[in-house]
């Protein structure tokens, strides 16, 4: 029997290829494989209840012919694993002692698990649309989640076999044009002279001009004809709009390289405007979409999610395409060009009726042209709250910068590190307490459940207690210094008897073990959290472990065998938090 990475899959496939010969079970019996209770085994199958209810059978009985067909199997070692049967039906299966160590030196390193995990998406082009910040503003907190779910997500999907494309859809053809170069000529704003933070000043400028958008109709009237001057090409507003989008993404670039994030494509909803007028031919000779008073809409008819119909503008009353057709052109073009499988969108929960909708547009015009579809995703999120509860702001009830919540987590983390570790020196400050302050943001963001709201608290993120980055760094950190005081290399070959014995070696071992299946839950939900708290539940098993049994004592096989353990939690525990977009330490 070969030892799989990832136990789960490997007994669903191998009960479920066994229990096709058994005429009552069949082609459909789903094993439903979990983790188990650990005084029953390691892990269980619960398959056979919900099937000997539909069969009408008793389930004790047919777990017996399942579990004899089992222990028939080559693909079950009986040396390596015991099957058996608790209740009334489930079977448990149990892996001897010997089985861990085989899996802990197949699969040691961040190599190893890749090599493992790499089937999972094999073959499988996948575009990923995460920032997508829009120009003439500043990000705030609340552009820190896209940014984050997102490259974690495309890291785990990479990680398992995926061919990736970053895509970083910038939204730099909104109507906020229409004010800002509105304001930047009344305001006589210079925009190629020197300004110590020029897109402040542009910010600034949008909310002056948006105040006289406000005031009076004439306002509004000349903000208009600025923005169809701008979308007619006229030169002077072109060369306006592309310098504030320079100046734009000159700033969102500080923030990717602090975040250490990069994309494959950065094309703003700009490069899509010339790519609409197929899409509108299209849509409208598919008769998907109709004119309504000069607008091209798309009707979509109510469904157990709303019960009304649905117009999806694609095309504005005045010609101007929007939101809707450069997400369409879009989507076209990674088809066309790209060859993508799936789609995948992070953003902002308010936006689910969009991307519904753009999904079942998407859908409709693919299968009237023949086109491929690709597999759509929106992987939404909530939002972040300030410890009162409300949509975090400053105290004077302004967004906060992200840049500026970046450099505090930065700061605090530095306050910190210096007191925990005073005599290291000022460079080694620095580098920690940065790779601790992002870090920090980093996994609080991810290790909340996306879809729910969560609220931002310095003093929780930054403790060195409970499902946080600083305690998953330091324990990092910690195994790192016991190879290096017993000066032995992490990736030695830890030989001899390594038979697993006390409970706390037999807790940890198994819960190494579950890193492929917490890995592959997270990417198959698109929802990073489950790999944090796995991360957070390896790391307490570890701690148990570590004051439970003396790791470097004079008895070379009980050393071995738990400098074994260490490695190996070692080498998940930065794996994981790699994949999570976290640098870690090997001191703090
Ligand atoms: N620019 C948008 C915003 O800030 C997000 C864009 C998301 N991507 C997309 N293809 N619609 O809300």
């Amino acid at each position: 029997m070969e030892i799989p990475f990832n136990v789960v899959d490997y007994l669903e496939d191998t009960i479920h290829s066994v229990a096709k010969e058994i005429p009552e079970l069949g082609e459909e019996f789903h094993p439903d494989v979990r983790t188990a209770d650990p005084k029953f085994g390691d892990f269980q199958a619960n398959g056979i209840m919900s099937a000997a209810k539909r069969l009408k059978m008793n389930p004790r009985q047919l777990a017996e012919k399942l579990v004899t067909a089992l222990q028939n199997s080559p693909k079950l070692d009986s040396k390596l694993i015991t099957i058996s049967i608790a209740g009334p039906g489930f079977i448990n299966f149990k892996f001897l002692p010997n089985f861990y160590p085989a899996w802990l030196k197949l699969y040691h390193n961040e190599k190893a698990f890749q090599k493992a995990s790499g089937n999972i998406y094999h073959n499988k082009t996948i575009s990923i649309d995460y920032s997508s910040p829009n120009t003439a503003k500043q990000m705030h907190v609340g552009h820190i989640r896209s940014m984050v779910i997102g490259e974690a997500i495309q890291r785990m999907l990479r990680f398992c076999g995926a061919t990736i494309i970053r895509d970083n859809h910038i939204g730099d053809w909104g109507t906020q044009f229409g004010i800002i170069i509105m304001g930047v000529k009344e305001f006589n704003y210079d925009l190629d002279a020197p300004h110590a933070d020029p897109l402040e000043d542009l910010e600034d400028i949008y909310k002056k001009g948006n105040a006289l958008f406000e005031s009076s109709d004439s306002w509004k009237e000349r903000a208009r004809s600025e923005l169809v001057k701008l979308q007619q090409g006229d030169p002077q507003n072109i060369k306006l709009w592309e310098k504030v989008n320079q100046v734009s993404y000159a700033a969102f670039q500080k923030i990717y390289d602090m975040m250490n994030i990069h994309f494959d494509v950065v094309l703003g909803e700009s490069f899509y405007r010339t790519k609409v007028d197929r899409i509108y031919k299209e849509l409208t000779e598919t008769g998907i979409a109709k004119e309504s008073q000069g607008a091209l809409i798309v009707m979509h008819s109510p469904d157990a999610g709303n019960p009304q119909s649905y117009p999806f503008l694609i095309r504005k009353k005045d010609g101007a395409s929007n939101y809707s057709s450069t997400d369409l052109a879009t989507a076209l073009h990674h088809v066309e060009e790209n060859k993508v499988d799936e789609m995948i969108y992070v953003t902002d929960g308010r936006q689910q009726d969009h991307f519904k909708y753009l999904f079942k547009t998407v859908n409709q015009w693919f299968d009237a042209k023949g086109y491929k579809k690709p597999e759509f995703k929106h992987a939404w999120f909530g939002t972040i709250l300030g410890e009162d509860g409300k949509a975090i702001k400053t105290r004077s009830g302004t967004p906060i910068k992200l840049k500026d919540l970046l450099q505090e987590a930065i700061d605090r983390a530095y306050t910190i590190v210096q007191e925990k570790n005073p005599t290291l020196d000022e460079a080694s400050h620095q580098h920690i307490a940065k790779v601790v302050g992002l870090g920090a943001v980093r996994y609080a963001d991810l290790s909340q459940n996306r879809t729910s709201d969560y609220i931002f608290s310095w003093d929780k993120i930054l403790s060195f207690e409970g499902n946080t980055a600083p305690y998953l760094l330091y324990a990092i950190a910690r195994i790192h210094s016991i190879f290096k005081k017993a000066n032995i290399p992490i990736d030695s070959d830890f030989a001899g008897d390594l038979t697993f014995e006390t409970h706390e070696e037999l807790i940890l071992a198994r819960k190494i073990m579950e890193f492929p299946v917490a890995l592959k839950h997270a990417i198959i939900e698109l929802r990073p959290h489950i790999l944090c708290t796995y991360l957070f539940e390896l790391s307490v098993a570890f701690s148990t472990f570590y004051s439970a049994n003396k790791v470097i004592v004079e008895e070379e096989n009980i050393r071995n065998k738990r400098l074994l353990l260490c490695a190996g939690t070692l080498q998940i525990l930065e794996t994981g938090l790699h994949l999570l977009g976290l640098e870690t330490l090997e001191k703090m």
